[in-house]
């Protein structure tokens, strides 16, 4: 058997890793380790194969058995050969006369959305709340942000990262939150990490012994996936019911923490009332509690005057998360604690001694995205076109369902449509048959709560790409048009 790297990197920036083994001779056994990396998409479409030398150097083969096993392969359909151009995995790599076509990769499972209840067909128009427009990231900016941190950083960035989080990226933040979101802190109150679902983690179920104790008060319309995220950590979640003021934070007991969006409720999508934002505060400081404060989405706000964080009140109360999933992506996984003092030791040696979550480059790149006002503007473009959509949804709906109340529209990313009570599933049956992936309200109940069920559905407007939306949209009013919303 043999093994090995192949570095080509000077030649095509990849290395190439093959096993040799099984039955039959050297050739036989390159042919089928070359055809399985191609068949198990290990190798792309186009990937240009190292020259004959170079591989038969590396695995200690005869050059004219790779000769021989590359024109195999391209007999076969699974390479091509083009003069100047060397040899390179076909477009679309299959055996001529195969049967069985190639597997196309498969799309995520619907339950591996961490933020999306659940999901059974693949839909052609895709409103699940969660995500912003992917196709709105702003590249340009990401990139020249990157090349400007990389080109600055010093050389210790490359060596392993503190806990706390870049200094650069600490100050940024500091400063971008006091600005945007009136947050009280000092970069030293900072901890960067991976997005809210680890701030929870390092919060419930950090490796120096849990920060927080079991049981939480939570809101009890709330993401599942947080539900159950503290439930693996051992967490009991305690349901608040919601009214037309937000959570009743006077209904907490015994709980020394409680978890709140007071922006802009999740989902239903009101903001906490001025009143009960300062009782669940001063009820933090009587009862030495802490409200977890999380500020998903708390850039998007259109139509009323902007609402500040909470943590503003009294920032020894209050632990303020926040991360960058809905203002640019969440792929990029970054996220910050905002913290009373009391606490960053602990989250720190949760955090370990080294950082092992939020990549120093990214922390970099975020944080001259922040200073050189790109952040800001990326957030105030993508504003105006969320605030263009959720009136193009306001109008449609008032046309097309004007049986439909539309909620929770001042702010966010999403919109709740109201529905008569006993129609949600009909609803939920007549988008999908219209091909529309959308969640129902009873997706985000906490199963606890006593509190009176609300039909509804929860429409992500932001998350098609703005060529896609007008046609979401309009399989959305001829589902809700269709299907027996209209209650009795
Ligand atoms: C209610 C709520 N909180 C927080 C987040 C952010 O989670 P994360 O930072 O882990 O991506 C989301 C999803 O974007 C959310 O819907």
């Amino acid at each position: 058997m043999a093994e090995s790297w192949v570095n080509y990197a000077e030649r095509i920036g990849s290395d190439l890793h093959l096993e040799l083994s099984g039955p039959g001779s050297r050739r036989a056994a390159l042919i089928r380790a070359l055809r399985d990396a191609v068949r198990g998409g290990r190798l792309a479409p186009g990937t240009r194969l190292p020259p004959y030398r170079s591989l038969a150097a590396d695995l200690g083969v005869a050059r004219n058995t790779v000769a021989d096993a590359y024109a195999e392969l391209v007999a076969e359909g699974w390479l091509t050969a083009r003069q100047g151009s060397g040899t390179r995995v076909a477009e679309r790599a299959r055996p001529p006369h195969s049967a069985v076509p190639p597997k196309a990769p498969a799309p995520p499972a619907p339950s591996a959305r961490a933020d999306a209840p659940h999901r059974s067909r693949p839909a052609r128009h895709d409103l699940r709340q969660g995500t912003p427009d992917a196709s709105s990231f702003p590249r340009s900016a990401w990139l020249a942000s990157y090349r400007r941190a990389l080109q600055q950083a010093p050389n210790e960035v490359f060596g392993p990262g503190d806990p706390a989080g870049r200094p650069e990226l600490r100050a940024a933040l500091a400063a971008y939150l006091a600005r945007a979101r009136g947050v009280r802190t000092e970069p030293d109150r900072i901890v960067v990490c991976s997005g809210f679902a680890h701030a929870l983690r390092l919060l419930f179920g950090g490796r120096s012994g849990q920060i927080l104790r079991s049981p939480l008060a939570v809101e009890a319309y709330g993401l599942p996936f947080h539900r159950q995220l503290l439930a693996a950590e051992g967490v009991r979640t305690v349901p608040l019911p919601l009214d037309e003021h937000g959570a009743r934070v006077d209904r907490l007991s015994r709980e020394r923490a409680v978890l709140l969006t007071p922006a802009h409720q999740f989902p239903t999508g009101g903001p906490l009332h001025a009143e009960r934002r300062a009782a669940v505060v001063d009820r933090a400081r009587a009862h030495g509690a802490v409200v977890l404060e999380d500020d998903y989405d708390g850039e998007f706000r259109y139509d009323r005057k902007p609402v500040g964080a909470l943590q503003s009140l009294d920032p020894e109360q209050v632990v303020l998360i926040g991360s960058v999933s809905k203002s640019l992506s969440p792929a990029v996984r970054l996220g910050w604690m905002v913290l009373p003092e009391r606490y960053v030791g602990d989250v720190l040696a949760a955090k370990g001694e080294r950082e092992a979550w939020a990549s120093v480059l990214d922390q970099l790149a975020l944080a001259d995205l922040i200073v050189s006002g790109s952040y800001d503007r990326h957030v105030r473009r993508m504003r105006q076109r969320y605030r263009d959509r959720r009136d193009r949804l306001v109008a449609a709906l008032a046309e097309r369902a004007p049986h439909v109340q539309v909620s929770g529209v001042a702010a966010g990313l999403h919109a709740v449509l109201r529905l008569p009570p006993g129609t949600e599933r009909s609803a939920l049956g007549a988008a999908a048959l219209h091909g529309v992936a959308l969640d129902g309200l009873a997706d985000f109940r906490h199963p606890d709560t006593d509190m009176p069920a609300h039909d509804g559905l929860v429409v992500g407007y932001a998350t098609p790409p703005e060529h896609a939306y007008g046609a979401a949209l309009e399989a959305l009013c001829g589902a809700l048009a269709s299907s027996g919303t209209r209650g009795s």
